[in-house]
């Protein structure tokens, strides 16, 4: 057992997340396939005077009350393990872009869990990283996705709800964020009173989200990514007949396409932040990468990637 202090400096990282499909269907239990992406959050804890107060470097040095995330993990791991919430300072590091849809409070989170429970020497199954990373979540948001922390923690594609890792290849993604901001809890509200209203409208609709997910595991796992493409453009017609889509969402799916991309669809919940396009080669990247940027997006070029929580030497 490593004592308190010990350690000088632990540094862990975790990856945000896309959906090839299925957000908002995978609320009513229909299945979804998301995949962890090569964007990572780096969460450094460094040792300090003991008695010193918690700084949280996250870039500007600010209070831990101000990060509501990292707070969070601290208190739940001092309730549940006797550690203390002063003598140390964290900073963290991230390329991915805030509440655009791609996970980056999950990542966040997790990331912290994975650095604090390492420098204190609590041994943490990566399960119980995950299911603390929801709840972490779930009590700053009020609620949150199981799928975003479950993918920050162990990477890869998944099957959700299952949780059925696919052994697939790596993929080219390029990420185009709109920058414009968005409340995954009123969006999931929105298509929830548009479901309440016109049950048998959007219930097909739904179940035809669902079949994407299960047409398109087939396709991944077979390496048809033209069709798994075709699929992500399908899907994110129904996006937008939910009415989570936006002017600039779906400018940035159409270029993304004009451009080369297999197929490119909304990511996440939608109303703005990011869409995600599947490209063939690093070439066809660069070129859609050029076209979403004249579109004033924020983009990045990213692969899909089977690392999850790790700890960085
Ligand atoms: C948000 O990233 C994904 C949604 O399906 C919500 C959820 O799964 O909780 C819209």
């Amino acid at each position: 057992m490593i004592g308190y202090g010990e350690l000088d400096m632990v540094c862990a990282s975790a990856p945000a997340k896309v959906y090839f499909f299925g957000e908002h269907s995978v609320v009513y239990g229909k299945p979804a396939i998301a995949a962890a992406i090569s964007l990572r959050t780096n969460v450094t804890v460094h040792s300090a005077p003991p008695s010193s107060h918690i700084y949280v470097n996250a870039p500007k040095r600010t209070s831990l009350e101000r990060t509501p995330y990292v707070r969070e993990v601290v208190m739940m791991l001092s309730k549940q393990y006797d550690i203390p919430t002063s003598g140390y300072w964290i900073d963290v590091q991230s390329e991915i872009p805030k509440a655009a849809g791609i996970g980056s409070s999950a990542a966040l989170t997790v990331a912290t869990i994975g650095a604090i429970s390492s420098y204190f020497d609590i041994k943490l199954e990566p399960v119980e990283i995950a299911s603390m990373g929801h709840a972490v979540e779930r009590a700053v948001q009020g609620s949150a996705s199981p799928t975003d922390t479950w993918i920050s923690t162990f990477g890869g594609v998944y099957r959700i709800p299952e949780r059925r890792r696919l052994s697939i290849s790596e993929f080219i993604f390029v990420i185009g964020d709109t920058q414009e901001t968005s409340s995954t809890k009123k969006l999931v509200g929105a298509v929830k009173t548009l479901k309440d209203n016109y049950p048998s409208i959007i219930g097909p609709l739904m179940d035809a989200m669902g079949a994407l997910s299960d047409y398109g595991e087939t396709l991944l796992v077979n390496g048809k990514l033209e069709e798994v493409g075709k699929l992500m453009n399908l899907n994110n017609s129904l996006l937008e007949s939910l009415g989570v889509g936006t002017d600039a969402l779906h400018k940035f799916v159409s270029v993304a396409i004009s451009a080369g991309a297999l197929g490119a669809k909304i990511t996440g919940a939608g109303g703005g932040g990011c869409m995600v396009a599947l490209s063939p080669s690093k070439d066809v990247a660069k070129n859609i990468a050029n076209a979403l940027e004249k579109c004033g997006g924020e983009v990045y070029v990213v692969k899909s990637t089977d690392i999850g929580l790790r700890l960085e030497v």
